[in-house]
């Protein structure tokens, strides 16, 4: 079995696509309505939107493969603060969750913000998503604040703001 991340390509967008569409329909639906879970990926999720990101400079998207194929991936973009940076995603294929594939991308979010020179790293998380607070709590992470969000269309993303105090000598 190999395992191997690296970062994403433009030419991986139509399989990232289809695996994040894949992970929602299969993950969300107990937490927020498919209504909500089709326009968040109609926002987030199209060629244009990832494209412009991956040429920016400024998002780093990571895919994890197993044996070749794409089972996860990440993105990472400057926080809102000097120092700080924002893991704005994190999904591992559903039948894969639970061996350690989510901890991986983490660490290697970490260690990103450890080469960048970032004190910390930060994520939203919606409250309901006990599964994956609990993989952020296992890895360090704290729950700063709730955080509300109105993101249209009568939509609202019902947030904790979590966070890691990045060490910047030592790697963990
Ligand atoms: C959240 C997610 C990225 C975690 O990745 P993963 O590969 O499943 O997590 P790991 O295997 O690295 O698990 C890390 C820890 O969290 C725990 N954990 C994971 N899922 C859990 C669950 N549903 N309930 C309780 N504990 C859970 C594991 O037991 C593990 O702890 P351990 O190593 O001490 O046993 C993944 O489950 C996922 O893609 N979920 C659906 C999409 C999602 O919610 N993404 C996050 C958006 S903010």
């Amino acid at each position: 079995m190999s395992l191997e991340i690296a970062p994403l390509r433009e030419e991986d967008i139509p399989a990232l696509i289809a695996l994040a569409r894949d992970i929602w329909h299969r993950h969300y639906p107990s937490i927020i309505s498919v209504e909500q879970i089709e326009y968040m990926l109609a926002q987030r999720y199209t060629p244009e939107v990832i494209g412009a990101q991956l040429r920016s400079g400024r998002a780093w998207w990571d895919k994890l493969l197993l044996d070749g194929v794409m089972v996860a991936f990440s993105a990472c973009e400057p926080g809102e603060h000097e120092g700080e940076l924002k893991l704005d995603k994190l999904y591992v294929r559903c039948d894969l969750h639970g061996r350690g594939y989510g901890s991986l991308l983490l660490r290697n979010a970490q260690q990103r913000a450890r080469e960048m020179g970032c004190r910390r790293l930060y994520l939203q998380v919606n409250r309901r998503n006990r599964g994956a607070i609990e993989t952020y709590l296992r890895n360090g992470f704290s729950i700063s604040r709730e955080a509300k969000f109105d993101i249209g269309h009568g939509f609202i993303m019902d947030d904790y703001v979590m966070s890691k105090d990045i060490e910047l000598e030592a790697g963990q």
